[in-house]
């Protein structure tokens, strides 16, 4: 551990010396954890990221002219761009047989506006159950590792925040059934945060920095660093199925899904996208679009209203493709990335408040944002992909998001969600669920993914009589 004198030296050279201006008011131990802290830091980087991102209000990347994506329409029969479906199954369940496919979900964010202290996975959404967000996904895996009879090793990122508490929850739940050995944690790195008018790093009280997480771009190096590559090389995993962690109905390792990314002609099997179509403008979803010859995703703060709002000549959102934060990622490809020296993601600037302590050290609790926050974007690596797909799927079959405490993306909204896709599965099966004049369900409905993956699976249960689903009445609330 370097002394503090070549600390305080190393911070004087970018400007950034008060950080240890308080270090004579410090303990010992005190000192040491600052001095750690600040020694973790990329100090050196720290003057260009303060030009590039902090002083300047810089927003989309490239900033060129943004036309919309290609997708492969959920609909394989489409006129449009017809796709071999069966195909694509049998080539993505041919990768589950084999054991080559992974899951990795983010779940390192700070999950504030949800208002909820804990880990987001921990946070209960089960529309019947109310279980918590890693239970469902662990179902799902556990189902999926079943039915093809292949371990499905599932990698969950943390961050500094929420590492300790989410290996603890696990713990607690046995794994949720999952073999312990097949899941791996590592945390994400942290950034610091800065003074939006002078650049400088924040100190969140005498004896720490303020930062926060590096953001789910971070995973890239963070997957390499901590041997989670490796490890996936080990165990012969060739493509992990990615997604965020407050999506309940994503279908995780999705066998149709995998193929395509593996196999479809104009994919290099190195990043995949899923996108749900966007109904309304102001929805606060990324659109892919191609900006400049190369595809990307343009987070909704970013796109301007009147790109937003346009139509194209079906009448639909021209900026359609809105992402759901469901991937399929080659392994290679992420080592490739990873292995280079020069590969650096952009940073995305958050202008936040930041609680901290002020040159006199007292503490000071803004009320105007008055910080900086840097992160970084996973999908800024598709660009960096040879080819890139995207796939449609359908809203209610596969995107609950639960990110608000009330209203949109609430547990609320997730819950309905939830339930209609249950009761079309069950219709699709043959059974009655009550709906009233609106269509709406009248019943609250749950299917654990160890019930049924997809609807047929469902019909194939509910057909051999080891599931039943008769008699559903108004009020019910039916978990299965
Ligand atoms: C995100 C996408 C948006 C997409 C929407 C779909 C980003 C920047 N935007 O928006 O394009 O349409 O989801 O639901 O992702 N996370 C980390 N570490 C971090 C930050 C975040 O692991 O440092 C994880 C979170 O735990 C969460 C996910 O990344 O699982 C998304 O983060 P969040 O910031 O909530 O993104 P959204 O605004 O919901």
């Amino acid at each position: 551990m370097p002394s503090i004198d070549a600390t305080r030296d190393r911070l004087a050279r970018v400007g950034q010396d008060h950080l240890l201006a308080f270090a004579g008011e410090l303990s010992p131990a005190q000192l040491t954890r600052l001095c750690a802290q600040i020694d973790a830091l990329d100090l050196e980087r720290v003057p260009a990221w303060v030009d590039k991102y902090v002083r300047s209000g810089a927003t989309r990347a490239g900033g060129g002219a943004i036309e919309p994506a290609q997708y492969f329409p959920v609909d394989p029969d489409a006129r449009r761009r017809p796709w071999d479906r069966g195909a694509a199954l049998g080539a993505g369940e041919a990768l589950l047989r084999a054991g080559k496919v992974a899951c990795f979900t983010v779940a390192g964010g700070q999950g504030s506006r949800l208002g909820y202290d804990g880990p987001k996975g921990c946070y209960p959404v089960g529309a019947v159950t109310d279980k918590p967000l890693f239970r469902v996904f662990a179902e799902g895996i556990l189902a999926t590792s079943r039915r093809y009879d292949a371990p499905v090793p599932w990698y969950v990122m943390t961050s500094p925040l929420n590492h300790d508490a989410t290996v603890a929850f696990f713990k607690t739940h046995d794994h949720f059934g999952l073999p312990e050995p097949d899941v791996m944690f590592f945390q994400q790195g942290a950034m610091p945060s800065f003074d939006m008018a002078t650049g400088r790093i924040l100190l969140a009280d005498k004896d720490s920095v303020a930062t926060n997480p590096d953001g789910h771009g971070g995973a890239i190096r963070a997957l390499a660093k901590s041997g989670a590559i490796e490890d996936m090389q080990r165990r012969g995993v060739e493509h992990v199925s990615y997604f965020q962690v407050d999506n309940p109905s994503v279908r995780v390792a999705d066998p149709v899904f995998l193929g395509l990314h593996a196999s479809a002609p104009d994919s290099s099997g190195e990043f995949s996208s899923k996108m749900v179509p966007k109904t309304d403008p102001d929805e606060k979803v990324g659109v892919f679009g191609v900006v400049d010859g190369t595809l990307q995703v343009v987070e909704y703060s970013d796109l301007p209203r009147e790109l937003a709002t346009q139509k194209g000549e079906d009448g639909r959102l021209k900026f359609l493709c809105g992402n759901v934060a469901i991937h399929a990622v080659g392994v290679a490809f992420l080592e490739k990335l990873a292995g280079d020296p020069d590969f650096e993601l952009p940073f995305h600037r958050a202008v936040k408040k930041v609680a901290q302590v002020d040159a006199s050290g007292a503490r000071v609790d803004p009320g105007e944002p008055n910080a900086v926050k840097l992160e970084k974007f996973i999908f800024d690596a598709i660009g960096l992909a040879k080819s890139s797909i995207i796939v449609e799927t359908d809203r209610v079959e596969e995107f609950a998001p639960v990110k608000n405490a009330q209203g949109t993306d609430s547990v609320q909204t997730s819950k309905a969600l939830q339930t209609e896709r249950a009761a079309r599965w069950l219709e699709r099966a043959g059974a009655r669920v009550p709906r009233d004049a609106h269509g709406v369900c009248e019943c609250l409905l749950e299917i654990s993914p160890l019930t049924a993956l997809d609807a047929e699976q469902l019909g194939e249960r509910l057909a051999s009589g080891k599931v039943n689903a008769d008699h559903i009445r108004a009020g019910q609330q039916v978990s299965l």
